[in-house]
């Protein structure tokens, strides 16, 4: 089997983080900051280190101001709900996922508006003048994904981040898909809301995600419960990271999260993004004269097209024929990976597209054989046609 899938989650997980999680749960596998016990005090522990991995890959000030999520969907959720007022203005772009459409989409219900920045040319130019003209005296806060999950398109969010703030306005980004591949500095870039994914190109377990919120009084917490502090108080405590993270959190993801991020630092993040920027380009110049593939973008360079790979079969809607490749052991996500809205961008949103995205796992191997199957796939749609 060759998993191409790492877009949705990667897979496999570097061994040190399959070690950690089994040593969480086998050692210390008591709950955090609630008991006084060796056990309770070294999960503790253990959930402080991650707290300081995240903050050392971001370079976050603050520590406390890293707060752990379910995934980046709980993350975006928690930033757009927790912040946003009846009468308040939105502007996002045009090629976000549903975590933050179907949230915001929810709040158009409570009075709150939303407009989306609609550009054609992905230049840096053409994506500022869309937010800018977007832009209205209501504007509480502009979000943007920072790497497309669908096209790879990466956004200019530190252009984004200097004119959200010359206007006042905050600024979110959603790194699921970056996290881990591109270097992301809250602190220099200013970023007042940044939400990932632990699972994706951190490497950590499902279930995994990062909130890092620059004033953690502007969030209102969604979910209020024990935190082990403050316990005589029928109050949520309102300092970070207890006002967020109610109840039992995820030790062994959060221990295993640690570790992604180890092996992540340990490869460096520029160099994953070169093995997988190399290893996209491979397979794109392999497809491109492939009879019947629609590529769409262009060619990945890792600057501006990060390695995420979306195309189409003739005709063929891209759940079948990522079925067919599932069959023939290459698994990749076909459909409209969860973001509508990217695809009615590029025009793909009735079939969506077949996507394959790599992980620092992939190899030569594994693409010159993906690309052969696809080949095979063509020659015998074309045959039936
Ligand atoms: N958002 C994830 C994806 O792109 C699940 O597949």
């Amino acid at each position: 089997m060759i998993y191409l899938d790492n877009g949705a989650t990667t897979y496999p997980k570097p061994q040190n983080v399959l070690l950690s999680v089994n040593r969480a749960l086998r050692e210390y596998g008591a709950n955090p900051g609630r008991s006084g016990h060796a056990m309770s005090l070294k999960a503790a522990e253990e959930i402080f280190n991650c707290r300081k991995s995240v903050a050392s890959l971001f370079n976050v000030q603050n520590i406390e101001n890293i707060i752990f999520t379910l995934n980046c969907t709980s993350a975006c959720n928690t930033v757009l709900k927790g912040t946003l007022k009846k009468g308040d203005h939105v502007v996002v772009s045009c090629l976000e996922h549903n975590a933050v459409m179907r949230p915001l989409n929810e709040l158009t219900k409570k009075g709150i508006s939303y407009t989306v920045a609609n550009f054609k040319d992905t230049d840096d130019e053409s994506i500022i003048d869309a937010f800018r003209q977007a832009i209205t005296g209501k504007t509480k806060l502009i979000v943007c994904v920072h790497v497309s999950n669908v096209w790879g398109i990466r956004m200019p969010i530190e252009r984004l981040t200097a004119l959200a703030h010359i206007y006042g306005i905050d600024i979110m980004v959603d790194a699921a898909q970056s996290a881990g591949m591109l270097p992301i500095d809250v602190t220099a870039n200013e970023i007042d809301y940044l939400c990932t994914a632990g699972h994706k190109g951190l490497y950590g377990p499902m279930g995994t995600g990062v909130m890092i919120i620059a004033d953690p009084d502007k969030v209102e917490s969604l979910t209020q419960g024990g935190t082990g502090s403050s316990s005589l108080s029928i109050e949520q405590p309102s300092n970070p990271p207890d006002k967020f993270e109610s109840g039992t959190p995820n030790l062994s993801g959060i221990v295993g999260l640690k570790s992604g991020i180890e092996f992540v630092k340990n490869r460096g993040v520029n160099n994953i993004l070169q093995r997988e920027t190399f290893l996209a380009q491979r397979l794109y110049d392999k497809l491109k004269n492939v009879e019947g593939v629609n590529l769409y973008t262009p060619r990945p360079d890792g600057e501006k097209h990060l390695p995420v790979l979306s195309f189409n079969l003739f005709d063929k809607g891209s759940e079948e024929v990522s079925s067919l490749l599932g069959q023939n052991g290459i698994y990749t996500r076909g459909g409209l990976h969860c973001a509508p809205a990217a695809h009615i961008y590029m025009g793909t949103e009735d079939k969506g597209t077949v996507r394959i995205v790599p992980s620092a796992f992939t190899t030569r191997e594994d693409i010159d054989k993906t690309a052969f199957i696809i080949n095979k796939l063509s020659y015998k749609i074309k045959r039936n046609m």
